[in-house]
């Protein structure tokens, strides 16, 4: 079944031959199936529960009920020339992994390279109990959890993704509480944030055991940070979110440090302390690939006032401007020049270090129309402009392998519940039907001729 535009347009930019055109989900976002087949509570099961925490009192029931449509969705994901498919496994359902099994062999047998992610945030809530990630001894449990993985599914996947966005684990999980396990202090999610690097570096060394040459990383979501001016407040208010947000991850992992303005900004919140020796060893083993979520640039500035428990820990005084640019529905920035921004920058402090777009895309209020179309003109623009912009990353010598979209289908979009949709695929929560976007039929065109139509 070809689901490509009747007419394709001429090719005007061109990806590398091999390049990975992909799409990706998440386990409590997709899957449904919450109890099946011994799958304990994670902490959004329990947060979910919360009066008020998840919009409109939201679910990981029904999801896209992908755990048990995973086969048709396969073959959709086939009818659009998917290169890859990136997944997160659930921590969960350690007790029986056999959906991952089936999912693994289903993509292979349509061509679609299998991506795990081993964390996209479900957590169980047993951990949970123990403290959850200001425990150190979950970075131990999510080895184990890891080695269970890799031995289960390490000969096929093709590329393995520990964390997924590390930052939303421990800021947004640990101190604005705004996600699982909605936990608001400061202390706890610097634990957070050293524990879950130091879970990322055991279960590197795990996967490196079983499976060790397939490519492995961990995925971050980084944002570039600029001052809203040159007054000194002002810069020092980029450089304190620049360091929350993207130095606090990437200078560890890749270079076996906390930056030295970090570990005095943070030393009130414990940072120092909690690192013992060798631990930076372990979590700056070397990765294969670095994953980048990207959605948005941050224009910052000194002088407000938090409206609440924040995330910026040691910086609550930072405000978070606008600089004008349309917005998505969640009313986050269209700012796809900050993706070249970022991807050359990486290159420029690890040169030659292969990354992979892990996630990028768009909510809009997407309807279907009386004919069962969803005429998303406005995330087609988004993926353009940002596919435009990592090609010029490219062009600037940025060793870039692949893009992933957000999301393959519509999902739980965490504390906004199903109201948000990211998908590529128009996803009914009430009937489950599934029904291409014109944003899935115009990347579908995008993967057959590796490029982008040319502009206009
Ligand atoms: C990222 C998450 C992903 C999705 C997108 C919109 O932060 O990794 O699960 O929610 O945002």
């Amino acid at each position: 079944m070809s689901v490509l535009p009747e007419q394709s347009e001429s090719t005007a930019l061109r990806f590398p031959t091999g390049f990975v055109w992909g799409a990706a989900t998440a386990s409590f976002q997709v899957e449904g199936s919450t109890a099946a087949d011994g799958r304990v509570e994670s902490i959004w099961d329990e947060f979910c529960r919360r009066p008020g925490a998840v919009h409109n009192g939201d679910t990981g029931e029904p999801g896209a009920d992908h755990y048990r449509r995973y086969a048709e969705d396969v073959a959709m994901m086939r009818s659009l020339g998917l290169g890859a498919y990136r997944f997160s496994v659930a921590w969960p359902r350690l007790a029986d992994l056999g959906f991952y099994d089936r999912l693994v062999d289903e993509l292979l047998a349509n061509g679609i390279s299998p991506w795990a992610t081993l964390y996209h945030w479900d957590l169980p809530q047993a951990l949970e109990e123990k403290g959850g990630w200001t425990n150190r001894d979950t970075a131990y449990r999510f080895a184990e959890y890891a080695a269970a993985v890799a031995g289960k599914l390490g000969d096929r996947v093709a590329g393995w993704l520990t964390l997924n966005e590390p930052w939303c684990s421990a800021f947004a999980g640990y101190a604005s509480g705004r996600h699982a396990p909605g936990v608001t202090s400061g202390d706890a999610a610097i634990a957070a944030v050293h524990h879950l690097l130091l879970g990322h570096g055991l279960a590197m060394r795990e996967i490196r055991a079983v499976a060790p040459e397939i490519p492995a990383g961990i995925t971050l979501n980084l944002f570039p940070v600029h001052p809203a001016s040159d007054a000194p407040a002002d810069i020092d208010a980029a450089r304190r979110v620049d360091g929350l947000q993207n130095r606090i991850f990437t200078e560890p992992v890749l270079r076996g440090v906390y930056p030295d303005d970090l570990l005095v900004d943070l030393a009130p919140y414990g940072l120092p302390s909690l690192i013992q020796d060798g631990d930076l060893d372990v979590i700056s083993a070397p990765i294969d690939l670095l994953g980048v979520n990207y959605y948005r640039a941050y224009l910052v500035a000194a002088g407000g006032e938090p409206d609440g428990p924040s995330e910026w820990v040691g910086a609550e005084d930072v405000r978070f401007l606008t600089s004008g640019h349309p917005r998505t529905e969640m009313d986050w920035e269209v700012q796809p020049e900050g993706l070249t921004e970022l991807l050359v920058s990486l290159n420029e402090q690890s040169p030659g270090l292969p990354m992979y777009i892990t996630e990028n895309g768009a909510a809009y209020p997407d309807t279907l129309t009386p004919d069962g179309a969803v005429r998303d003109a406005d995330r087609i623009a988004f993926l353009d402009g940002h596919l435009r912009a990592a090609h010029a990353a490219i062009e600037q010598g940025v060793d870039l392998r692949g893009y992933f979209c957000w999301s393959l289908m519509d999902n739980l979009e965490w504390a906004a519940g199903y109201a948000k949709r990211f998908g590529l695929v128009h996803v009914d929560f009430e009937t489950q039907k599934r029904t291409l976007k014109d944003s899935a039929r115009w990347y579908a065109g995008v993967i057959e001729r590796n490029g982008l139509p040319a502009e206009g």
